[in-house]
């Protein structure tokens, strides 16, 4: 049976400009939804966004707009840098259709009529008298503020808050402090990395306080089943979303009943909270299986200095993408850090990665390797002849590269994945420096071949396995050595679908252009 895998990016706030802290969790899912398709999964991946509450009826208010209106033409914004950034995701999802109206209520309604661990409801009407934070459509207790220079008070995230007093219906989240510390200890794996698994069981472990999970002083939501004075609390609303993206309410067929429980929501560590604390909660007292894991990576700076509207330091990724390209833009932000820490964005960094290890490291071997069969093998693969021990060894490496990347994918390691790929081609390029094909062109024809063939199998193997980080610059190194399309699979790597004595090879191009003079060079050598 086809093994199955579901992950999910958050949903972003429809009001925002998309920047680059939006385009990175994207793409470590797309890269890692490309790795599972290709390694035989049946995958979905879900994106979209998250257009109610308090931050957005704001801003469509300013805009002079009603919020539908608004949320319609700022949604495209999203699809639009999607389609910029190639990625491949199955379904797009905004919490303004009905389909999650309907799963929203649906959710309230399970909770609702579920009890709490100590036995009483799990919902109850109460009234909230606290401290809200609009940019963070979060509540905060008195003790978590701090007072700024102009005397406001400030939550940790630096967003300001406002006192709220209102009727509001309360989840019993307290009562669920032990299942929750339960669920953590019996899958140690749910939160990745460790460090932010480590703060949420001490949060956790600390006692938990009810939650306020509607508001009745705007109506910009989806009102609550049998109140509509309250509308939902956008957390809940926008949470909700992973199973709506699967069809829920229908539970017993189709695609929840295939996908879920999700097998990853990627998040910011900012966002940690409301996926490993409110969500395994609202799940449980709804009777739904929480998810398998929440992974919070880091966040990125610019040149060192926090990104902000207000700094105007904002890094728009469309316009990083047409200055550096995709493929690059793509390597570099999964690259550059350990997935999970927090990165610095320096244009310095990003031409240093771009012309050392992809033009320098990865292009020239490939461009060498295969310009040189175009010239002294007729432009076709040549024979493997002999195989040294030595050369064994070389294509036993590339053989059990798949099985290093599996292991790093598998806990979200994306540099750690690239990290074995790229200890490949500095292994291919040292073989090459070493057997020296060019001078045995005339000393010894047939070990030539063997090592042209030896080196043009292994970056088959490369150009394989970089397909989820560079789709384009990988696909073009596959035409290059005509293997087919269907043939790109993790199961064509090995020597089953091994490269052919004698097939034509297409003329060689550069596909990793340099970045010089402030601007990308023409690409080959
Ligand atoms: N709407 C909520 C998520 C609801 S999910 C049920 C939200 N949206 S957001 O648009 O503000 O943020 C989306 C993601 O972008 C978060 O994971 C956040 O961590 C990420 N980033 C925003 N700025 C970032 C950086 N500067 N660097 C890296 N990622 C950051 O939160």
């Amino acid at each position: 049976m086809t093994q199955r895998y579901y992950l999910t990016t958050p949903i972003y706030y429809v009001n925002d400009d998309p920047h680059i802290g939006h385009a990175y969790t994207t793409l470590a899912c797309d890269a890692l939804a490309r790795f599972k398709r290709l390694d035989g999964f049946d995958v979905k991946f879900l994106t979209g966004t998250d257009e109610h509450g308090q931050k957005v009826a704001k801003s469509a208010a300013d805009a002079g707009v009603d919020p539908k209106a608004f949320t319609d033409r700022v949604s495209q914004n999203f699809r639009d840098l999607a389609d910029a950034l190639n990625f491949s995701h199955d379904d797009f999802i905004r919490t303004t259709e009905d389909r999650h109206k309907t799963a929203s209520q649906a959710i309230w309604k399970a909770i609702a009529a579920g009890k709490s661990p100590k036995g009483n409801d799990n919902i109850y009407l109460a009234s909230y008298p606290g401290w809200y934070a609009v940019r963070d459509e979060a509540f905060y207790s008195e003790d978590e503020l701090t007072t700024g220079a102009d005397g406001k008070k400030i939550a940790p995230s630096g967003a300001e808050v406002e006192w709220v007093e209102e009727p509001s219906y309360f989840f019993r989240l307290s009562a669920w402090q032990d299942r929750l510390l339960e669920f953590y200890d019996a899958n140690p794996d749910f939160i990745l990395p460790k460090t932010r698994r480590n703060e949420v069981v001490s949060f956790v472990s600390g006692g938990l306080k009810d939650l306020s999970v509607s508001r009745t002083t705007f109506k910009w939501g989806v009102p609550v089943p049998g109140d509509e004075d309250h509308i939902m609390y956008v957390w809940l609303d926008a949470l909700t979303n992973y199973i709506t993206g699967v069809g829920f309410p229908e539970t017993d067929s189709g695609e929840y009943a295939t996908f879920w429980p999700a097998d990853l929501h990627m998040v910011g560590k900012d966002i940690l909270r409301f996926h490993a604390v409110y969500w395994p909660a609202f799940l449980m007292g709804a009777g739904l299986a929480p998810p398998r894991r929440v992974f919070a990576h880091g966040w990125w700076t610019n040149e060192g200095q926090k990104i902000s509207k207000s700094l105007g330091n904002v890094i728009d990724p469309v316009e990083l993408v047409d200055k550096y390209g995709l493929d690059q833009v793509r390597y570099f932000l999964l690259r550059e850090v350990p997935f999970g820490n927090d990165g610095d964005f320096a244009h310095q960094a990003m031409v240093n990665r771009m012309n050392g290890e992809l033009a320098n490291d990865y292009g020239n071997l490939a461009q060498r390797v295969l310009s040189m069969i175009n010239k002294n093998c007729q432009g076709k693969v040549s024979e493997p002849g002999n195989m040294t021990g030595d050369d064994e060894g070389f294509l036993g490496t590339a053989h059990g590269l798949i099985g290093q990347v599996r292991d790093a994918m598998e806990v979200q390691a994306f540099h750690e994945g690239l990290e074995a790929v790229w200890a490949m081609v500095r292994a291919a390029n040292a073989y090459i420096d070493g057997q020296a094909p060019w001078k045995l062109a005339k000393e010894d024809p047939a070990r030539m071949g063997t090592v042209l063939y030896l080196l043009a199998e292994t970056i088959r193997h490369l150009a394989i396995l970089t397909q989820p980080f560079m789709p384009d610059a990988s696909a073009r190194l596959l035409d290059q050595l005509a293997v087919p399309e269907d043939a790109r699979t993790f199961a064509c790597l090995g020597p089953d679908h091994a490269l052919k004595a004698g097939m034509e090879l297409p003329k060689p191009e550069g596909v990793f252009p340099r970045y010089e003079n402030g601007e990308k060079a023409e690409e080959g050598d």
